[in-house]
């Protein structure tokens, strides 16, 4: 993680964070530990609880013991200890909060101390609808960045990170050969936009569908064949769901499908694809074929090929984000913790963007890491770019 190494040097040196005590809620994992001791380089009190009772890895969490930060999370933890955990958290007091599903922002306000707090980020989709709410009615008393919305994060993360992991776990799950195949991407954000981007890459002819006119035009300009997900049904062989909207795919397209379809979600929840139809449809059967791929035969014959259960792909049949993807997502909350502690009561209580200057210094420190180097703008088309006069 060469992006958090560099800001972690600079704390180091700076000790900009001294004293400040930092509470965070996230996933006990190797990445996170690098973010932790980031924090505690730049003189910050770190103490760290478990976002989620299955990511622990507990072996990362009695290393960061070792270097002094308070952990509470053991892996396979049930939700009367998740919850003891947060708790004791939030008693302990944090300045500040890093979440991963606002549980914590969440817990610091029920304990009425939202107003204390110099700020907090938060890392999901899903934290980010709750904490909207809370601003929305009139309860959140803190500053909130989502880091989760940052370009760096949405446009880089989710495209390359997910686009990869995504097929990574289809091929782990099925090992296909991708190539001479059609793979049909449900929804074109910037998941479904990696997704495709690499299905094309591995030689697949990448059929796109889409509810929004734009995104749709996009993916048919970027050369995607784009077509009702009913036609599409008939013509893929892999399809992959990634729009956070339910039944995407039903009984109408299992219909339509081909023998050996391979039916894969990448999207948060196992929502996308209706499987109680899909069992319905089974009615020769449903078995076990590979570990993570379940066959559903239909009164015909055909085989249709579940993935992961329905479950996020990239999680749950490979490993998630490659740690390259989580260094520039855990710099921009390195960075933000330090600019909230800088810049102390400047943000009102409410959900923020992540500054643009924030963003770009992790788009350079990312470049810097890479080796790549790029002009700057000369003094005079500076003038000229910033200025009225004709
Ligand atoms: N697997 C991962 O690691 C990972 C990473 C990031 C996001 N996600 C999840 O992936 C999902 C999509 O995320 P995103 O950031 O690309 O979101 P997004 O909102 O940018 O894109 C979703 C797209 O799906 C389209 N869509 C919605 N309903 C549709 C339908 N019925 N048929 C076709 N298209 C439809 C929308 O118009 C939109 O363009 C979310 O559930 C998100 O939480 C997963």
């Amino acid at each position: 993680m060469p992006v958090l190494r560099s800001v972690r040097e600079r704390f180091g040196a700076e000790r900009s964070l001294e004293g400040v005590r930092v509470g965070a809620c996230l996933h006990i994992t190797a990445e996170t530990a690098t973010l932790m001791r980031a924090l505690a380089a730049g003189g910050a009190e770190v103490a760290l609880s478990a976002a989620n009772p299955f990511s622990t890895q507990d072996d990362v969490a009695a290393a960061l013991v070792g270097d002094g930060v308070v952990v509470r999370g053991v892996h396979g933890e049930g939700r009367s200890e998740y919850e003891a955990h947060l708790a004791a958290l939030v008693a302990w007091g944090p300045q500040l909060a890093l979440d991963d599903g606002a549980d914590l922002v969440g817990g610091l306000h029920r304990a009425g101390v939202g107003d204390g707090l110099l700020g907090a980020t938060e890392e999901t989709t899903t934290g980010l609808v709750r904490l909207r709410a809370m601003e929305r009615d009139g309860t959140l008393r803190c500053p909130v960045v989502a880091v989760n919305e940052a370009i760096t994060e949405r446009a880089f993360n989710d495209r390359y990170g997910t686009g990869q992991s995504a097929l990574d776990g289809i091929l782990r799950a099925t090992h296909v050969l991708l190539a001479g195949r059609t793979v049909v991407v449900l929804g074109y954000g910037w998941t479904g936009r990696g997704i495709a981007l690499r299905a094309r890459g591995a030689g697949a002819s990448v059929v796109v569908c889409e509810v929004d006119p734009f995104r749709a035009l996009e993916a048919r300009m970027e050369g995607f064949g784009v077509m009702p997900a009913l036609d599409a049904a008939e013509r893929g062989d892999v399809f992959v769901t990634v729009t956070g909207a339910p039944k995407v795919l039903t009984r109408q397209h299992f219909e339509r499908m081909k023998d050996g379809a391979l039916l894969a979600n990448a999207g948060h929840f196992d929502v996308e694809i209706d499987l109680e139809a899909l069992v319905e449809l089974a009615t020769g059967g449903v078995r076990d074929v590979r570990p993570l791929v379940q066959q559903h035969v239909l009164a015909d014959g055909r085989r249709l090929n579940l993935l992961a259960g329905g479950r996020v792909v990239n999680l749950a049949a490979a490993e998630g984000h490659p740690p390259e993807v989580m260094d520039m997502s855990f710099a921009l909350q390195a960075l933000t913790v330090e600019r909230l502690v800088r810049e102390p009561r400047v943000l009102e209580p409410g959900v923020h963007a992540v500054p643009p200057e924030t963003d770009r210094e992790v788009a350079r420190l990312k470049l810097a890491s890479l080796g790549v180097e790029i002009d700057a703008l000369t003094p005079e088309q500076q003038d000229y770019l910033h200025s009225w006069a004709p």
